[in-house]
């Protein structure tokens, strides 16, 4: 019992510090509707720039960036995404729907969908959605998601959903201003995760929930993302460029606003900003 406890700890061991097996995924997702196409790189600025730029050269629907680390890993609200090489996922996938510009949150929470999903395999308790684009457990965030869209007038040429999932960081690993709300795959089993795995599960979960909201809509989607949310009924405050806004959450609406209820009964819908829960 004790040599097996140990052979699994070196075999933990090396596939902590194995390199990002590019080929292995390839050849994994080729056929896929998602992830047909990849393109990885052991270091890049950002895997959305360049998904973007992809996007403005024509490339498919279902080109997937990888990279193993990010030198400007791009957050939301102009952050910086923390983005170390040899430990997490950072994916970028080109989608090319025929939706209205106004309608790509839709596909943001339809990735808030696929991802938690997609780790409840591996944390069957405790994974869940905060708005707009945070998957957590056990209330840290574990991944965010980072949608990024090239338009021509009024029309939608590509959306690019950006994904950085923390698998194998450990907590010494995060920047200290998120050691206390940051998880990851790791954190939460005490497992180290080979991490093309991981990206073939991803993409797996990505491509069913992209199958479903474009054959049957925003709705099932929606109604996923409420039930895994946790914040309906909860009274929330969200903090936008120095304002906040308080009430009690009644939803998210068609362009995946989220609908707070005030004391008298009336509801603002919010399109962007920090969520967080209201506690007493
Ligand atoms: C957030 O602020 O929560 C969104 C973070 C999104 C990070 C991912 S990592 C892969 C992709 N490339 C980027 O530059 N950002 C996204």
């Amino acid at each position: 019992m004790q040599s097996e406890a140990v052979w699994r700890c070196m075999a933990d061991l090396a596939m902590d510090s194995r390199e990002f097996d590019a080929e292995a995924l390839k050849s994994r997702l080729a056929g896929r509707r998602m992830g047909w196409r990849i393109h990885y790189l052991p270091v890049v600025d950002s895997t959305n720039r360049l998904a973007l730029k992809l996007v403005r050269e024509g490339a498919a629907e279902g080109t997937v960036v990888f990279a193993d680390c990010q030198t400007s890993g791009r957050g939301r609200l102009q952050r910086v995404w923390q983005s170390p090489p040899g430990r997490n996922l950072y994916a970028s996938f080109l989608l090319r729907p025929a939706i209205a510009p106004a309608e790509a949150a839709r596909i943001t929470l339809m990735a808030g969908v696929a991802v938690a999903e997609m780790i409840s395999i591996f944390c069957p308790a405790g994974v869940g959605l905060k708005w707009p684009n945070d998957v957590c457990i056990q209330g840290r965030k574990v991944c965010g998601i980072l949608t990024e869209m090239k338009t021509t007038g009024r029309a939608l040429d590509g959306i690019v959903v950006g994904i950085g999932l923390n698998v194998n960081i450990t907590g010494e690993d995060f920047d200290p201003v998120f050691r206390k709300t940051a998880t990851s795959l790791r954190e939460e089993t005490g497992r180290i995760f080979p991490r093309e795995e991981v990206a073939v599960l991803l993409c797996d979960s990505f491509e069913k929930w992209y199958r479903i909201f474009l054959g049957e809509g925003f709705a099932p989607v929606r109604e996923k993302w409420l039930s895994r949310s946790g914040m309906t009924g909860r009274r929330v405050r969200v903090l936008f460029q120095g304002e906040a806004q308080e009430g009690v959450v009644v939803g998210i609406d068609d362009d995946g606003a989220l609908l707070l209820e005030d004391e008298l009964g009336a509801v603002r819908r919010i399109i962007a900003g920090d969520a967080s829960i209201v506690k007493g």
